[in-house]
């Protein structure tokens, strides 16, 4: 069987990792993350498609487009996942497993950002470990992957 292709989304600010609030954020780049993510599931043998997106309708448009191309969603929304109805609308549509991924720990940050619309239609939440927070991410969708999908 082909390898089942992981969607990596990435919402807004995302693209400033590595000089955006370093404090809070970790020096890591969007780009090294995505490096990470790549050689991670070559090893999972996972396929993993890393987008990144300031704009929230394209986010919309490739979370719709993923009904067809993908498997699977990990998602960092960003400052979206406290706002968004729209990209929950998609994410609840495309039928996909989801899991959400957050580099801060948003729970002992404002408490803006302790609602999460994206968690309503998440397999699992991973919050507060950095980059390392998407490989782990992976390694839940190849579980839920083996373990949960329909078999034909
Ligand atoms: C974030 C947390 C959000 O609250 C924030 O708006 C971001 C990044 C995170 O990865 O920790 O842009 O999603």
């Amino acid at each position: 069987m082909a390898s089942a292709t992981i969607l990596v989304l990435n919402g807004p600010n995302l693209n400033l990792l590595g000089v955006r609030e370093p404090e809070t954020y970790g020096r890591e780049t969007l780009a090294d993350i995505e490096e990470s993510c790549l050689e991670h599931a070559a090893a999972l043998d996972l396929a993993v498609d890393f987008r990144q997106s300031n704009n929230e309708g394209q986010l919309v448009d490739w979370i719709q487009e993923a009904r067809e191309s993908a498997d699977a969603i990990v998602i960092n929304a960003g400052a979206y996942s406290h706002t968004s109805i729209a990209i929950l609308d998609a994410l609840k549509a495309c039928e996909l497993p989801i899991i959400e991924v957050h580099l801060s720990n948003i729970f002992a940050r404002e408490r803006f950002r302790h609602h999460s619309y994206v968690s309503a239609v998440a397999k699992g939440v991973i919050c507060g470990l950095g980059g390392q927070g998407y490989i782990l991410a992976l390694d839940a969708i190849a579980y839920l992957l083996e373990n949960e999908a329909p078999k034909d």
